[in-house]
């Protein structure tokens, strides 16, 4: 299964947040990423400014864009946005563009998904300052950054000659769009011939393969106007499978022909320009990626003549492959590489030409097989764990990568140049002895990019351990420095879950998401996550969920996800547990062997006899989906359970709960170091505490105090894991699906307890109107071509809105329909519209 960054995009987005009833107190956090390095995850797009050296950004499909530095590094950006659960989707970036004319200005086109996964328009996203801060412009449809074909499209152009008009070919049938101004307002181009007819799976009923495609590119001929006069010639390229699929303007866009002479038995992936030369280089394949394609051609065209040339490098047998990536040397004309969009086996291909495409040269040849040329010499020193072994057992060693879409030379440096993989970005700095010796140095370049989808995270000694999307997980020996391997022995794409035991934390289980191809799916550990044994208790094809270890590690529940749940001891064969529903959360007692938790819909389950069997014992209010179930670690039937309904409280084995005053909604929920010694455990939530995001509460639940803030809100709440830190007071670790893992620790001052929130101000929201929203979640990777979507109503209960009128404090809601209280923010914050229901003050 290809690396592919894994999405399970819970789209919380739709769900209406609470107003705020009194704002909760907040203490400033530090938050970092633990460095997984490399990326993790499908780089779809790297573009460089023509104009400005060194200046370079890298989109991602589900973790935001990036900005290139001098030292080869990264910085994230979209941090200037909070990405709460109204701005989840900027994290698919289905476009980029950087403006030729004044190189400070950044176009992101972002949104997740154009099916149902995704309920919220796309917006363009504006930056005048190189990334660092954004004006969202709303687009009146949706946009697919972790759509089919996203590495295909670079669908965002600004104009070389008059930068305040933008080109962006929309997907799923929504055609192409022009603004004039900066990308502040949009409007169809309503003579442009098409809107593209093809779809990867016009079967598919989940409606993510079945979306058309779309706009693939716009490619403005800069050489045909002059600067200040919107240039007349515009290439576009289109998904139409076997008709016309590159369109050209000559008038700047008024009218529209097809470019004649085009071939169009495939999909055209780029329409590279080559000014000097002026020639437009396009690559082709017969599927849309970014995982498919097997055969493929390019083709360069040559628009002073209007003559079409087949310049593909590879033929008959050798070309099993359609092409993605195209780049050309600006300061070399006629040099110009091309990428096989996957070679699966022996590994990826790139191909080079220094005479405009009329001979190639391949970056790796057959010796006498199965030796293997590798005009390269390659360096994963800054992600170790992507390197040889390591990559993907299910495919072998691709060095080179797959998913190549995204191929660039540095415009003003011919011997730096970086391409985008379905894992990580890779590159080097002496590209020019391709030419001469015919070996250049590749390395792993996405140092500072953190895409991975974080399934679970625990820290039940001094090292933190990870479930990850796509790249397994980790031990994390260091949290500044990259791990040196993945989860192996067994290896899957995929951990869903982890969890140790509470009297030998040393003792760990982990489960995967795949099916036999990929192993048994059950795997333990007894030094800390560092080597693995595969459980074959375990059967084959039986996958994901979640998983709980006994406390003294002798036998493993697991909630799964195919077979319901399940109980093995002493590594015996699984048998099914009846008694408790397949929905269940599920968790260990940390210190009794014989007790196992379970929570679904509104009950609580225990078992007292090493998860043979379980009753419910108690109702968890109105709670219709319990999220996760944490015990204390050294006091038995000490329990905590976060639900759709708030956090609720039982010291009995769960006998009786208290519901924690405030918290209308929970999700991740962890226990860390307590303050002081004699005081509970720091408990951390992601919650709704009159608005959503990240609490800790310091004295058992009482209080909260925010942790989060405008530029942290780690996307979608329910999307997200936490653990806590056992040996550091206020530490947290917050793994994202998309972003990676995030820790934090307090950096400001705790406010005193009585400035949080109090259970009289918020349990009173007397006159409630309930609104129902369905929200979709997509929980499998979507490499798999059977991505399972599940669908689940939440409903969130909205109070009255109170009817002051006095300044709004950090965080209140400051307007949204049916909203009478206050419209002015405390000083230094503004009133920010997140949706037609909620506005909200956010620090401006
Ligand atoms: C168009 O391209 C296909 C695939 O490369 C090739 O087989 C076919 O001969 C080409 N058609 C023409 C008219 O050149
Ligand atoms: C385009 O055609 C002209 C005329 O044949 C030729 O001189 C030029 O080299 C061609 N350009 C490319 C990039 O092939
Ligand atoms: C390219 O250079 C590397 C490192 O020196 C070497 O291992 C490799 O064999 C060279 N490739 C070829 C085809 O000579
Ligand atoms: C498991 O599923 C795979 C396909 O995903 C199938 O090829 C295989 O036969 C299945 N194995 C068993 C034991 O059912
Ligand atoms: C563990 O729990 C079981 C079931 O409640 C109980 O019988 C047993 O005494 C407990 N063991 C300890 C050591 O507390």
């Amino acid at each position: 299964m290809p690396i592919s960054a894994y999405r399970k995009l819970s789209l919380f987005a739709a769900v209406l947040a609470a107003p705020l009833v009194n704002a909760v107190a907040s203490q400033t956090y530090t938050w970092k990423n633990v460095k997984i390095g490399g990326g993790g995850g499908f780089v779809p797009g790297i573009v460089f400014n023509p104009s400005q050296k060194g200046l370079a950004y890298a989109r991602t499909d589900i973790g935001g864009a990036y900005k290139l530095n001098a030292d080869d590094t990264w910085t994230p950006l979209l941090y200037v946005l909070s990405f709460r659960y109204t701005t989840w989707n900027y994290w698919g970036v289905a476009a980029l563009a950087t403006d030729p004319v004044t190189p400070s200005r950044l176009y992101l086109a972002c949104g997740g998904y154009t099916n149902s996964f995704d309920p919220n328009n796309g917006n363009i996203l504006i930056s005048t300052d190189s990334g660092s801060t954004f004006t969202p412009s709303k687009l009146p449809f949706k946009v697919g950054g972790n759509m089919p074909g996203r590495g295909m499209v670079q669908r965002l152009a600004i104009d070389p000659n008059s930068n305040g008009i933008l080109y962006f070919g929309a997907g799923a049938g929504n055609g192409l769009w022009k603004s004039t101004n900066f990308g502040q307002t949009w409007a169809k181009v309503t003579s442009f011939p098409s809107v593209g007819t093809y779809a990867p799976d016009p079967t598919d009923s989940s409606g993510y393969n079945s979306e058309l495609i779309g706009i693939a590119w716009v490619t403005f001929d800069s050489t045909s106007g002059t600067s200040g006069t919107a240039t007349p010639r515009i290439f576009v390229g289109v998904a139409n499978l076997g008709s016309t699929n590159i369109f050209v303007s000559n008038d700047a866009g008024s009218t529209w022909s097809a470019v004649a002479g085009q071939n169009t038995t495939y999909l055209p992936h780029k329409g590279v320009l080559s000014p000097k030369e002026k020639a437009l280089y396009v690559s082709y394949s017969n599927g849309a990626g970014p995982y498919d394609g097997t055969l493929g051609s390019v083709f360069k065209y040559n628009i002073s003549t209007s003559v079409w040339t087949d310049i593909t490098p590879v033929t008959g047998s050798d070309l099993y492959f359609g092409f993605g990536g195209v780049a050309v040397d600006l300061q070399k004309p006629g040099t110009i590489m091309v990428a096989a969009l996957n070679s699966w086996w022996p590994d990826g291909q790139i191909y080079r030409s220094t005479d405009s495409g009329a001979t190639w040269s391949p970056f790796w040849a057959w010796g006498n097989y199965p030796d293997i040329n590798k005009y390269y010499s390659y360096s994963d020193t800054l992600a170790p764990w992507l390197g040889i072994g390591t990559v993907d057992t299910t495919l072998g060693d691709l060095q080179i990568g797959w998913m190549m879409e995204a191929l660039v030379i540095d415009p003003f440096d011919s011997n730096h140049w970086l391409y985008g993989t379905g894992a990580t970005i890779q590159g080097g700095h002496n590209l020019l002895n391709w030419d001469s010796t015919h070996n250049v140095s590749l390395s792993s370049l996405a140092d500072g990019i953190e895409e991975t989808s974080v399934q679970a995270l625990i820290k039940p000694g001094a090292n933190l351990i990870s479930a990850v999307g796509d790249i397994g997980g980790f031990f994390h020996a260091s949290l500044t420095a990259p791990p040196a391997a993945e989860f192996m022995n067994p290896k899957w794409s995929t951990t869903a879950d982890l969890d140790y035991a509470g009297n030998s934390p040393l003792n760990i289980v982990r489960i995967g998401t795949g099916d036999s191809t990929q192993g048994l799916q059950v795997a333990l550990s007894s030094d800390g996550g560092q080597t693995w044994n595969q459980d074959y208790g375990a059967a084959a094809n039986v996958s994901g969920g979640k998983v709980a270890l006994s406390a003294n590690a002798d036998t493993v529940l697991w909630r799964s996800s195919t077979n319901g749940v399940l109980r093995s001891q002493y590594t015996n064969a699984f048998t099914a547990v009846p008694s408790l529903p397949s929905t269940a959360a599920i968790a260990s007692d940390k210190l009794n062997n014989s007790i196992f938790y379970g929570a679904a819909s509104s009950s609580f389950y225990l078992s007292t006899d090493g998860g043979v069997t379980f009753s419910v014992k108690s109702t968890l209010g109105s709670s219709t989906s319990p999220f996760k179930v944490i015990v204390n670690p050294t006091v038995s039937g000490d329990v905590w359970v976060s639900s759709d309904a708030g956090l609720f409280h039982s010291t009995n084995f769960g006998s009786s709960f208290t519901a924690i005053p405030g918290i209308s909604q929970a999700w991740a929920i962890a226990l860390g170091a307590p303050k002081s010694s004699g005081s509970y455990y720091a408990i951390f939530a992601a919650a709704n505490i009159g608005g959503v995001g990240y609490f800790r509460s310091d004295d058992g639940g009482v209080n909260w105090i925010r942790i989060d803030d405008v530029a942290h809100g780690f996307g979608s709440a329910s999307s997200n894991c936490l653990t806590g830190d056992f040996s550091t007071y206020g530490r947290v670790y917050i793994g994202t699906n998309g972003r990676g893992i995030f820790y934090g620790d307090a950096s400001g001052t705790a406010p005193p307890p009585s400035t949080t929130v109090s259970s009289t101000t918020t349990s009173k929201s007397s006159s409630s109107t309930s609104s129902t929203t369905t929200t979709t979640s997509k929980s499998s990777s979507i490499s798999s071509s059977s991505s399972s979507k599940s669908t689940t109503t939440s409903s969130t209960t909205t109070s009255s809105a109170p009817t002051s009128t006095g300044t709004v404090p950090a965080f209140g809601q400051c307007g949204g329909q049916g909203w009478t209280g206050g419209t002015v923010c405390v000083a230094g914050y503004t009133c920010t519209f997140s949706n037609t229901f909620y506005s909200q003050c956010i620090a401006s």
